[in-house]
């Protein structure tokens, strides 16, 4: 990925590439999401699952741990709600360094957890929620002996508003409306910041508007204010005091977007949906753009009228990361399945076709 947009990035020949084959992410037109949300608008799924870990952050990963490597750090450092570490810990197994992952003890989805494991990361669970975790991060960072590679560390940032450029180069132009779920915003700001530089460069005619999704329980942005106990299904999204806060309302306010609120049952809705009609199985933070443009452009949403997204509008929803990191909920039904008897007559019985 760092090669295909070097110019844009703050690499320099002496930096290292450290890479896992990140970026050039499916970008899928959605025949369904498009009929259902009708008016001749076209609606396009940026399938950030497929990335080396499973998510988003691995644009991020390859420039930030990249920098580091060359900067000669020996140990990285996160909080995460379960992606960043995941990603941060590949790639620091891939530089052959270390790493520390703080996490929040019993919030992390098993799939994620799994990943730190598998990945070889130093693992401390505290008894917090991730705005705890990030906290002792950035006094942890101060002591020079760990770069932090959460997204309040810019080559994140840098990384992954390569996901904007992508989007540009395959559809020749900005989308009109650019849909994302929301947790510490630092991937609202990359891909704002993303696609003003290729406007500058004139790589696009237009700029997207932003529209960011947060998890009722969890919405600090959507409501303005800190929330001391977040709450949501969509762990990834689990975060009260978004560090890249103020970056986000500024990409909402420049960019004429908006920040709303997806329940869990919609974003649920929204997961299994996407599954069973287009075969994209996303975790359910990811699913939160999905259900934010339903209840943006479905006319039986009464409290969002059709205006807001006008016909013939290109729209991008990106789905962050792979339904199997998160997959809990989906266990619960698979509980369900009891075994039938070998024979044409009870398998045919239990199909019931
Ligand atoms: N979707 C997924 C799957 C995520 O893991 C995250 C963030 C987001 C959306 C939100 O992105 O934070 O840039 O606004 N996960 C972080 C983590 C917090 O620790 O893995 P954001």
């Amino acid at each position: 990925m760092i090669e295909r947009y070097r110019e844009f990035l703050p690499i320099s020949p002496a930096t290292p590439i450290i890479s896992l084959g990140e970026g050039s992410t499916p970008l899928i037109y959605s025949r369904r999401l498009s009929e259902r949300i009708g008016r001749g608008c076209d609606v396009f799924v940026k399938n950030e699952g497929v990335n080396p870990t499973g998510s988003f952050k691995d644009r991020g990963m390859t420039v930030a741990v990249s920098k580091a490597m060359e900067r000669g750090t020996r140990a990285l450092i996160c909080a995460s709600t379960g992606n960043t570490s995941a990603s941060a810990a590949a790639y620091a197994a891939r530089a052959g360094i270390s790493c520390v992952v703080i996490l929040p003890a019993g919030k992390i989805a098993t799939g994620k957890l799994l990943q730190a494991f598998a990945y070889g990361a130093k693992i401390v669970a505290v008894n917090g929620n991730f705005d705890d975790a990030l906290r002792i991060v950035r006094e942890l960072g101060e002591t020079g002996d760990f770069t932090i590679v959460n997204s309040i560390n810019p080559d994140r940032i840098a990384g992954q508003k390569t996901a904007a450029f992508e989007i540009v180069d395959e559809l020749g132009d900005a989308p009109d409306f650019h849909l994302l779920p929301v947790g510490n915003a630092g991937n609202i700001t990359a891909y704002w910041a993303g696609y003003r530089e290729y406007f500058a460069r004139e790589r696009s005619t237009k700029l997207p508007s932003m529209l960011g999704f947060q998890a009722a329980g969890a919405a600090p942005i959507f409501h303005d204010y800190i929330i001391d106990k977040p709450e949501t299904i969509a762990s990834a999204i689990r975060i009260g005091n978004p560090a890249s806060w103020k970056q986000a309302r500024a990409a909402i306010v420049e960019s004429r977007g908006a920040i709303d609120v997806v329940s869990d049952e919609k974003i649920l809705a929204a997961q299994s949906w996407l599954a069973q009609h287009e075969g994209i199985f996303v975790e359910p933070a990811s699913a939160a753009s999905i259900a934010g443009v339903f209840k943006w452009c479905d006319s039986d949403d009464a409290a969002y009228s059709f205006q807001k997204i006008p016909e013939g509008s290109r729209i991008v929803c990106t789905v962050t990361g792979h339904g199997l990191k998160d997959p809990d909920v989906i266990i619960r039904r698979m509980k369900e399945l009891k075994p039938v008897a070998a024979t044409m007559t009870d398998v045919r019985r239990a199909i019931g076709m």
